[in-house]
C-alpha cells in the first residue's frame, strides 16, 4: 500500500490519519500546530471522539502513524496527500480559505521537489470552483508543474459525523470522487478499494464543481430537514394534543421520506452544518442566486434553542433569580465539541434573563467554560445540577440524561420543572409528577 501523507489534524484528519494507519498504511500526519502535534505524540487526543484514543495509541506504538509540522518533507515521501485543513467563516459567511491556500503551497513546493508523480486530493469542504480556481493554479504555480500530467488532483468530500467519525472513515457508506483526470481518479478509486478491503460502498466520480457541491447540498439538505421538523414542533406546540414525534413517525414511514434527521429539538450546531450553510448562501448570493430555502433553513435555527427559555418562563415564570440547571451543553451527544452548540445559546438567553445558571456535561465542560467563565457554575454530574434548581432544560440527548426518573428530579429540585429540549423524556411519566413542557408537544 502507498504511503500517504494527511495534512490538518482536526476532527477529520487525526480520525482520518489514525485510521489508514490502524489498516496498516504507513501515515504521515501533518499540522502546523505543535503544541497539538506534541498532545498527540503523547498519545492524547487533542478531542474527545469514540475509539479515537486507542486507535491513536496503537497506530504510533506500530509505527504506522508518524506526526510533522514539516509538510514538504511529509508530502515528499508520499504518494497520496489528503488534504484535510479548516475552511472556517469569515464574518460575512463567505468560505476562509487561508489554510487551504497556506496547505496548498506547501504541498505545492513539496511537488517541485519531488521526482514522482504524486496525487493530491482535497478532502476539506470547499465551494464549488475552489479546487480548480485555487487549489490547481497554487498546486502548479508552486510546483512548476502541470496538473494531469505531472501530479494528479482529486476533490474526495468526506460525509463523517462526529461521536461516529471512527466508524464513518472506516466503513465509508459511499465514496464521491471529484477527478481532473481519468489517471487521478483511478488511482483514488483504487486507492479506497484496498483501503475498504473488498467491502468497497458506492463510488460516484464526476467533475471537481459537483464534487465540491455534493458536499454542501448534503449538509443543506440534512440541515433543511432538521429545521423543516423543527418548524412543524413548533406549530404542534399551539395545537392541542399534537405531538412532533407522531407527526415525524407518520413521515418518516413514507418512504420517499424516510425516518433520519427528523428529531425535533433545540437546533442543529457544530462545525459543519452552520459554517457550510453560510458559506453556501454566500457563494450563491455572489452568484446571484438567493437559495431562500436554506436561509430559512438557517433562520428557523437561529430562533430554535431560544425556544428552550420561553418554555423555562412559561414554567416557572420571571427567571430573575431563579436557579436554572442546564444539562448538556455539547451540539450532540459522543462529543465534546460546542462549536455553535445551541446549549451555549440556552445559556446566553437564561442569563440575559437574570437566571443563575448551573451546568452539567459529559465531555463538554472544559469547553462550555471557555466560552462563559465563571458567568455560570459547572457541576460535576447531572444530580448535582438539578440540585435545589428551580427549572432544567435537557439540551443534549446524552445516554446518562435519559436515565433520569421523574422521582430524580422531583426530590431533587426546589420546584421540580423540566424543560425536554431533545424529547427523551415520556410527557406521560413526567407530566403527574413535574412540571414539564417539551419541544413540539402542545
Ligand atoms: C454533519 C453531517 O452529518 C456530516 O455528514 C458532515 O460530514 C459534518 O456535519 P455532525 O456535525 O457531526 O455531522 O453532526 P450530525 O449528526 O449531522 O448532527 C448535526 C446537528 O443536527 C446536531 O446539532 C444534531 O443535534 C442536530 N440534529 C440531527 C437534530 O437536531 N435532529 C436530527 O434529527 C438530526
Amino acid at each position: 500500500m502507498r504511503e500517504v501523507a494527511v495534512v490538518g489534524l482536526g476532527y477529520v484528519g487525526l480520525t482520518m490519519a489514525a485510521c489508514l494507519a490502524a489498516r496498516g498504511i504507513r501515515t504521515t500526519g501533518v499540522d502546523v500546530d505543535k503544541e497539538k502535534l506534541a498532545m498527540v505524540e503523547r498519545r492524547t487526543s487533542p478531542f474527545y471522539e469514540p475509539g479515537l484514543q486507542d486507535m491513536l495509541s496503537e497506530s504510533l506504538r506500530s509505527g504506522h502513524l508518524a506526526l510533522t509540522a514539516d509538510c514538504e518533507e511529509a508530502v515528499g515521501r508520499s504518494e497520496l496527500v489528503f488534504v484535510t485543513v479548516g475552511t472556517p467563516s469569515n464574518p460575512d459567511g463567505s468560505i476562509n480559505l487561508d489554510q487551504i491556500k497556506a496547505a496548498c503551497t506547501n504541498v505545492g513546493s513539496a511537488l517541485r521537489k519531488s521526482p514522482r508523480y504524486h496525487l493530491t486530493v482535497i478532502r476539506s469542504t470547499v465551494t464549488p470552483g475552489t479546487t480548480e480556481n485555487v487549489v490547481k493554479p497554487l498546486l502548479e504555480s508552486g510546483s512548476g508543474k502541470t496538473c494531469g500530467s505531472d501530479f494528479g488532483l482529486c476533490v474526495n468530500p468526506e460525509f463523517v459525523s462526529e461521536g461516529r467519525a471512527v466508524d464513518g472513515t472506516m466503513n465509508p457508506g459511499r465514496i464521491i470522487i471529484g477527478e481532473w483526470d481519468s489517471q487521478a481518479g483511478d488511482i483514488l478509486e483504487r486507492f479506497y478499494a484496498g483501503f475498504c478491503d473488498g467491502k468497497m460502498p458506492p463510488v460516484l466520480r464526476t467533475t471537481f464543481a459537483n464534487a465540491e457541491l455534493i458536499k454542501y447540498a448534503n449538509n443543506a439538505f440534512l440541515a433543511t430537514r432538521v429545521s423543516f421538523i423543527n418548524s412543524l414542533a413548533n406549530l404542534c406546540e399551539r395545537i392541542p394534543g399534537a405531538d412532533i414525534e407522531l407527526i415525524a413517525k407518520g413521515i418518516g414511514l413514507d418512504p420517499r421520506i424516510g425516518p433520519l434527521f427528523l428529531r425535533a429539538g433545540l437546533g442543529w450546531g457544530g462545525s459543519c452544518f452552520p459554517k457550510d450553510l453560510r458559506a453556501l448562501v454566500e457563494f450563491a448570493r455572489a452568484k446571484g442566486e438567493g437559495l431562500p430555502v436554506i436561509r430559512s433553513a438557517y433562520d428557523v435555527n437561529e430562533f430554535q434553542p431560544l425556544r428552550a427559555v420561553r418554555m423555562a418562563e412559561h414554567l416557572i415564570g420571571s427567571l430573575r433569580g431563579k436557579r436554572v440547571a442546564v444539562l448538556g451543553v455539547s451540539f450532540k451527544p459522543e462529543t465534546d465539541d460546542t462549536r455553535e452548540a445551541s446549549g451555549l445559546v440556552v445559556i446566553h438567553g437564561l442569563l440575559r434573563e437574570g437566571a443563575e445558571v448551573t451546568v452539567y456535561d459529559p465531555r463538554a465542560l472544559q469547553n462550555a467554560r471557555a466560552v462563559h467563565g465563571e458567568k455560570v457554575r459547572y457541576a460535576q454530574s447531572a444530580l448535582e445540577c438539578i440540585e435545589g434548581a428551580d427549572c432544567c432544560i435537557v439540551v443534549t440527548e446524552w445516554d446518562e440524561f435519559r436515565k433520569l426518573t421523574a422521582e430524580d428530579f422531583v426530590k431533587r429540585m426546589r420546584i421540580p420543572s423540566v424543560v425536554d429540549g431533545r424529547r427523551i423524556y415520556d410527557p406521560n411519566l413526567f407530566k403527574s409528577k413535574a412540571r414539564f413542557a417539551a419541544i413540539g408537544l402542545a
